[in-house]
């Protein structure tokens, strides 16, 4: 599927991008050009950086706080 139709990068462009390292959309932009034109695919390619990150998965969980009468 095309993430980004200026620059005809596809998502398993962007993904291999991202998995040699690319962190930011600039270094995707820098490493297969997607995003370096209108912008339009920007949102989707922080997407996919944020889960492909290797914190993926792990979530905050707030666990409830019990309050002891005085
Ligand atoms: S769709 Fe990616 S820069 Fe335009």
């Amino acid at each position: 599927m095309y993430v980004c139709i200026c620059r005809a990068v596809t998502d398993r462009d962007v993904a291999k991008a991202i998995d040699a390292g690319a962190e930011t959309v600039q270094e995707v932009t820098r490493a297969c050009r997607a995003g370096g034109d209108c912008g339009a695919c920007r949102g989707q390619i922080e997407e996919m950086i944020a889960e492909r990150s290797p914190c993926e998965g792990l979530r905050l969980v707030q666990l409830p706080v019990r309050v002891r009468a005085a």
